[in-house]
């Protein structure tokens, strides 16, 4: 399967500063003949720079996408941004349910699920965040986890077109700390089976792995089986760190 390099930017970045990264990547990709055969490149910016990175990336193989989108269509929702308002500039991805916006913004499976929907209706791919805390992990309840978030927060009738999968546990993100290869294995094997007994292309819907993939580790997670491209944080920020994870997928 084709991989999928995805830089989540999160709340970080100036005008300036965001409009440099995306040139530089725009002429690393440019440079880097047939790339897209390989691999598929995704930046999500913050809301405020989409528009801009957008443009600087057209003529590009790079995709831009947001961090998150309301599940309601529109109306009187003060702050909220619609999926339609991300498509009308240009976004093909949206990142839903990111650890960080479960643990500090209170969205459960089920805001997951209903902005899964809005996406969707959009034509919008969801790229769903999925992943156990340390803690869930220690108590070894991280595949009952796995197996619940992906049951609740995926609406039924998905499919490889519509919807990528990132296991991103909790523990690894932006702390230097990632899961074991074999974790990473165990892990996504399951989540691979989970979606081939719901959905009928379930076999061909990419699973990222996230947290803290860095161009030192990129390569052995990427050539994990099952492991279809990279959810990129801190890693991301960085024009030759994210063009070196990108040579490596
Ligand atoms: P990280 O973040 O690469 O900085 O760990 C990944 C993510 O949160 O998507």
């Amino acid at each position: 399967m084709k991989k999928l390099i995805a830089g989540n930017w999160k709340m970080n970045m100036n005008r300036e500063d965001a409009i440099k990264l995306a040139f530089s990547l725009v002429s690393f990709a440019s440079e880097s003949p047939k790339i897209d055969d390989k691999c598929d490149i995704l930046l999500c910016p913050p809301f405020t720079y989409i528009s801009q990175v957008k443009e600087i990336c057209k003529d590009s193989v790079i995709s831009v996408g947001a961090q998150d989108c309301s599940f309601h269509e529109n109306g009187a929702y003060t702050g909220e941004i619609s999926a339609n308002m991300l498509y009308d500039i240009g976004c093909n991805y949206v990142i839903i349910g990111h650890s960080e916006r479960r643990q500090y913004h209170g969205e459960t499976d089920d805001i997951v699920l209903n902005k899964v929907c809005a996406a969707r209706q959009e034509g919008l791919i969801s790229i769903v965040c999925i992943g156990e805390t340390k803690e869930e992990r220690d108590k070894k309840k991280h595949e009952d986890i796995i197996i619940s978030q992906l049951a609740a927060s995926i609406p039924d009738g998905m499919n490889s077109q519509n919807i990528v999968i990132a296991y991103e546990p909790v523990w690894a993100i932006g702390t230097g700390k990632t899961a074991s290869p074999d974790d990473v294995f165990d892990m996504h094997k399951l989540i691979r089976s989970e979606l081939k007994s719901r959905f009928s292309d379930g076999s061909d819907i990419r699973i990222l792995y996230g947290g803290s993939m860095k161009p030192d580790n990129a390569k052995q997670l990427l050539s994990i089986e099952n492991v279809d491209g990279g959810l990129i944080g801190g890693a991301s920020l960085k024009a030759d760190q994210f063009t070196s994870i990108i040579q490596k997928a």
